[in-house]
């Protein structure tokens, strides 16, 4: 379990933009060597300076988290400039709303490739050279409320999302007795520029909806460093509509085993 954080190292992927900015800057102002990865070259300019208005001890990188081969050679750079990782965050994502059958064959390959194959390439880059560094360590999986929850025509993205918690849940699993732990990050809605596009389309009761449910990216990122802190595996980011949609879920699936298994059936 991470308790300090003052001279430790993160890598957090789509890192120049929303959450894993707001996370970058939590983990910078608490003393930690930050490095950012992203595959937008203005927003890494752009996020490198504000970061360095915080600490020096940070850079950035273009890579793009579908290319193993490119994060390897990230895992080098940081191991010679800051060494060994002390925390992972694979948070790029990208959007792949829609109904399943609207979603072409291309989208869903890229959807699943960026939001569930790139965390299993963080993992499989990172996580042997956490383990044997011995020291404490966490890695952070940015999923959704999209993947606790099957609301909405998320097809493509939330199937990527619910995959990333089942990913998260076997790995918290294999990571029993190791100085590694492992959290799964699933926000609703955080006022980022996915947000801020999603506003624009939007008729102005739904966007006012959106508004009121939205947290900041800068709180997200408090949040997930006191999971870290306190080894806390799902970060919810809200308990307000989210609350009532896990309700529903755990009761709709709990109904379905009353029917099928009533309880004391087994007795009679
Ligand atoms: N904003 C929300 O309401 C919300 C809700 C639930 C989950 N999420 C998840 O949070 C994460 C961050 O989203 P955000 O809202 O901050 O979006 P954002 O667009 O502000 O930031 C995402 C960043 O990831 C980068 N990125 C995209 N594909 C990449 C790739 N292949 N390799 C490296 N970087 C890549 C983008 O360039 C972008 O800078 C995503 O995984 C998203 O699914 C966001």
């Amino acid at each position: 379990m991470m308790q300090e954080f003052n001279g430790k190292t993160a890598f957090i992927t789509g890192g120049a933009s929303g959450i894993g900015f707001g996370i970058a800057k939590t983990f910078a102002r608490r003393g930690m060597n930050v490095v950012i990865g992203d595959v937008q070259d203005d927003r890494l300019k752009h996020a490198e300076g504000l970061l360095k208005e915080i600490t020096n001890n940070i850079f950035s990188v273009n890579v793009d988290v579908t290319d193993r081969e490119a994060l390897h050679a990230v895992s080098d750079k940081i191991k010679s400039v800051y060494g060994p990782l002390n925390v992972l965050c694979n948070n790029a994502g990208r959007t792949g709303g829609g109904k399943v059958l609207d979603i072409s064959e291309d989208r869903w390959r890229h959807v699943e490739e960026v939001n569930f194959w790139g965390p299993i390439n963080g993992i499989k880059v990172f996580l042997p050279d956490m383990l044997e560094s011995g020291e404490s360590g966490h890695i952070v999986n940015t999923s959704s409320f999209s993947g606790i929850h099957g609301h909405g025509n998320q097809s493509a993205y939330g199937a990527s999302k619910f995959a990333l918690v089942g990913l998260s849940e076997f790995l918290r699993n294999d990571l029993e007795g190791t100085p590694v732990s492992v959290s799964v990050l699933c926000p609703h809605v955080v006022d980022t520029p996915v947000i801020g596009a999603l506003k624009e389309r939007v008729n102005p009761k739904v966007r006012e909806m959106i508004e009121a449910m939205a947290v900041s990216a800068d709180v997200v990122g408090q949040q997930v460093l006191s999971a870290i802190e306190n080894d806390e595996f799902y970060i919810f980011c809200d308990g307000t509509d989210t609350r009532k949609m896990l309700e529903k879920r755990c009761d709709t699936m709990l109904a379905a085993m009353e029917r099928q298994f009533p309880r004391g059936s087994e007795d009679e």
